[in-house]
């Protein structure tokens, strides 16, 4: 079998000048949400390839990709510049373990982000797994500007189908903006605000959390956690904090 397979572009949404979703049309082989695939394209007789986490739920079409224009990056800018109709590669197959099936029974889920670590929380908040599983589910985004607060629409009826079960948590750090929390989330830990917010405990006797993004959110968001006693969940060593980092 080839080692990629040839996807088609079927819609490219531009969110802001550096954030974008592209739509593809591509035979990938079943995943779980939460996992990413590769998306490549040939640069100069050189195939450039990248991880990519899965927007949307297993079992659905088109496959979808939310992505930060890196402008000094060799293929983030080549995959912003594609239109309806164009062809890029895409790897058969999706891996990670940033998936629920990796995760331990716990009362609350965190899934908490920065930037476009948000695409695997979209995955697995539309599927039915963490609203049989948790009894609280609550997704954290924590962004520059307001305008980075994407996903609007589709968080609203996540929202609306799933009621008091689900809460959803903004943080924008760089202006003021209504309905967000100020600074950051470590910080919103560590003073109670983050769950006086989310009316959830954050806990390692109730809580298992989720966070995707940037590698330094990662680390501090972590460190926070561990001052609550939670630890890295590890298979031969169950923990309450599962991680991906994008760089
Ligand atoms: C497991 C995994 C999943 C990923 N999923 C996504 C995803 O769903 N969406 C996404 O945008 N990126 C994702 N990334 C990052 C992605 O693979 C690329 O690195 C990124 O798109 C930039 O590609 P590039 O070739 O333009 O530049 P690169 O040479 O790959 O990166 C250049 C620099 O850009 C910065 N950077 C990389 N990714 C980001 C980002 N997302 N936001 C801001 N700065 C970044 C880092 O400082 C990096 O060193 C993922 C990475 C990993 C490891
Ligand atoms: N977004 C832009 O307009 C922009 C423009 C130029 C370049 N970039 C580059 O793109 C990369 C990613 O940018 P991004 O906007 O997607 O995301 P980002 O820099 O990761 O910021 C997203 C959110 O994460 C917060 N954050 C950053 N470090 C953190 C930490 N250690 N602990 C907790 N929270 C933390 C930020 O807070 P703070 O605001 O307090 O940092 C912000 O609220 C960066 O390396 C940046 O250099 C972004």
């Amino acid at each position: 079998m080839s080692k990629w397979l040839e996807g088609r572009v079927v819609g490219q949404k531009r969110w802001t000048e550096r954030l974008c979703s592209l739509q593809v049309a591509a035979p990938l082989g079943p995943f779980a949400a939460g996992q990413f695939t590769k998306l490549a394209l040939d640069v100069g007789g050189e195939r450039i390839a990248r991880p990519y986490s899965l927007v949307n739920p297993p079992g659905s079409e088109p496959q979808e990709f939310y992505y930060n224009v890196v402008l000094a990056g060799p293929l983030s800018p080549r995959l912003a510049a594609l239109g309806a109709g164009e062809p890029v590669f895409v790897a058969p197959n999706a891996a990670g373990f940033l998936v629920l099936a990796e995760v331990p029974d716990a009362e609350n889920l965190w899934l908490i982000s920065t930037g476009t670590g948000l695409g695997p929380f979209l995955s697995i908040l539309r599927t039915e797994t963490p609203w049989q599983r948790f009894k609280r589910v609550t997704l954290v985004h924590a962004t520059r500007t307001a305008a980075e607060q994407v996903y609007h629409e589709l968080l609203k009826s996540v929202g609306a189908a799933r009621g008091e079960q689900f809460s959803r948590v903004a943080f924008v750090s760089r202006e003021a903006s209504a309905g967000a929390l100020a600074g950051r989330v470590p910080a919103a830990i560590r003073d109670g605000r983050l769950e006086r917010v989310a009316q959830a405990e954050l806990s390692a006797e109730r809580s298992h959390a989720m966070l995707c993004g940037n590698p330094a959110m990662v680390a501090d968001v972590t460190a926070a956690l561990v001052e609550r006693g939670m630890r890295k969940h590890r298979r031969r060593a169950p923990g309450h904090i599962s991680v991906e980092t994008y760089w």
